[in-house]
């Protein structure tokens, strides 16, 4: 997706009690995922549940240029016939990633473990991301890149290595994109390649590895970090894959739930991975009222059913060794402190200035438009909160989907409408988010 498109400014009102039961989109991460292995595994990789936002659709057409071939067959319904590792062939163009971070990271991570040479770019919000992050394990692992704007950003031409080696790499910032395009290069190394995280980040990328058969041995590192051991050169078996519902993409809905007053939603069948489940703990901590039903296995990974009501929120102190389990979710958790009684701090959120726009900044320039009193103290933001924000404001969205979301569902329980900028970015994540919205009752006009 370029940004060249006329923006489209998107508005919500106070709405009524919101009602009703939906399943929102396949997970983003678990998405992208699918495509990349299924691309490196030799056969036929079938996909069930699969995000079709523009983020995943940009790595599907990344994993043809690089010689899979990947079929759609149905609505979220899959193929991918997979070229094996160390296998790819030169795209005869370069690879646009558009908005998306995790695909073009990990694309990078895949690229460096063959002998082939890519150009990666992306939109403007992606130019503007570090790639430095992932490009250093990558080199030390015989990786080179060719080619690169200024300040280690996009477009970047990498060219991969013929025998790569492994290495032993400790992440500099508890991510899952550096920790997978380590294990996605190391698929093509002999021996080990092992990553240390001193936070354990989502595990995605170490499961399904496991599904396809690799060996992955995850052992306890410190207090709250992990070492990943992955045993090079295996032999990828394509096995099926059903993606579960995103929690991420669920977490607009459950907090519009939360905050419309007389709300009652169900959330089927969402993806509780423990390294996702940060919002649902804080909001918990804050009161909200959501019951977990049906806990059953789906893909690989523990889902449920959660219902929702409204009700009244009190303001906590999140900590910072939470950030990696709701790293997306600090925009929403934002919007829901806004509602709750009292100050809410939110503590440790380096990371959010790096995402698809500076979400830190995004957020408190978007809270100050509507009303609400909040501060950024070094990496914390601090919300004070009150029974209903006034809203009023346009919001600036920075081509970011997650700040778009999050400043509608603001509008939807502030006194007064609020107004995006642009909603062209939803469809990254969420194609049919104002739909499923309206659906339950939101007035977004
Ligand atoms: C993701 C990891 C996170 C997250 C992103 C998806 C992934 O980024 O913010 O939306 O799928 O691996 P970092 O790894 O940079 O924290």
């Amino acid at each position: 997706m370029t940004h060249t498109a006329a923006a489209t400014p998107l508005t919500a009102r106070r709405s009524g009690p919101l009602r009703g039961s939906l399943r929102v989109p396949g997970d983003k991460s678990i998405s992208h995922r699918a495509l990349i292995l299924g691309a490196l595994a030799v056969g036929e990789t079938t996909v069930t549940g699969l995000l079709e936002g523009e983020d995943v659709l940009r790595t599907a057409d990344a994993m043809r240029a690089l010689g899979a071939r990947v079929e759609r067959l149905g609505v979220g319904e899959w193929r991918v016939h997979g070229v094996g590792i160390g296998a790819f062939a030169d795209p005869p163009a370069p690879l646009d990633f558009g908005n998306a971070g995790t695909g073009v990271r990990l694309t990078m991570g895949a690229v460096a473990g063959s002998p082939v040479t890519a150009v990666f770019d992306g939109d403007a919000s992606l130019r503007k991301r570090p790639m430095g992050r992932i490009l250093d394990p990558l080199l030390l692992m015989g990786a080179k890149v060719r080619d690169m704007a200024e300040g280690n950003r996009l477009p970047l031409t990498l060219q991969g290595a013929r025998d790569p080696a492994p290495i032993e790499y400790r992440t500099p910032v508890a991510s899952a994109q550096i920790k997978s395009a380590v294990l996605l290069a190391g698929l093509a190394a002999p021996g080990e390649t092992t990553v240390i995280e001193s936070e354990a980040s989502r595990d995605h990328t170490e499961r399904m590895l496991r599904h396809f058969g690799a060996e992955v041995t995850v052992t306890p590192e410190g207090t709250h970090g992990r070492r990943i051991v992955l045993k090079g050169q295996p032999e990828l078996e394509p096995a099926p894959l059903a993606v579960p519902a995103d929690p991420s993409s669920a977490a607009f809905p459950l907090v519009a739930a939360l905050l419309v007053p007389g709300s009652e939603v169900i959330l089927q069948g969402v993806m509780l991975n423990p390294l996702r489940t940060g919002l649902l703990t804080t909001l918990a901590e804050m009161g909200a009222a959501i019951e977990t039903l049906d806990r059953r296995e789906e893909g690989g990974e523990e889902v449920a059913d959660l219902r929702v009501r409204a009700g009244a929120l009190k303001g906590v102190d999140v900590p910072a060794e939470r950030a990696p389990s709701m790293i997306d979710e600090y925009p929403i958790l934002a919007v829901a402190a806004a509602f709750a009684e009292g100050e809410t701090r939110m503590r440790g959120l380096k990371e959010l200035r790096v995402k698809e726009s500076d979400r830190l900044a995004a957020v408190a320039a978007g809270l100050a438009a509507n009303g609400v009193t909040c501060e950024i103290e070094g990496d914390d933001l601090i919300v004070q909160g009150g029974v209903r924000a006034p809203g009023g404001g346009v919001v600036e969205t920075h081509m970011d989907h997650r700040i778009a979301m999050s400043f509608l569902v603001l509008g939807l329980a502030s006194e007064k409408p609020v107004t995006i900028d642009d909603s062209a970015f939803i469809a990254t994540s969420f194609p049919d988010f104002t739909g499923l919205m309206r659906g339950l009752g939101a007035e977004l006009t």
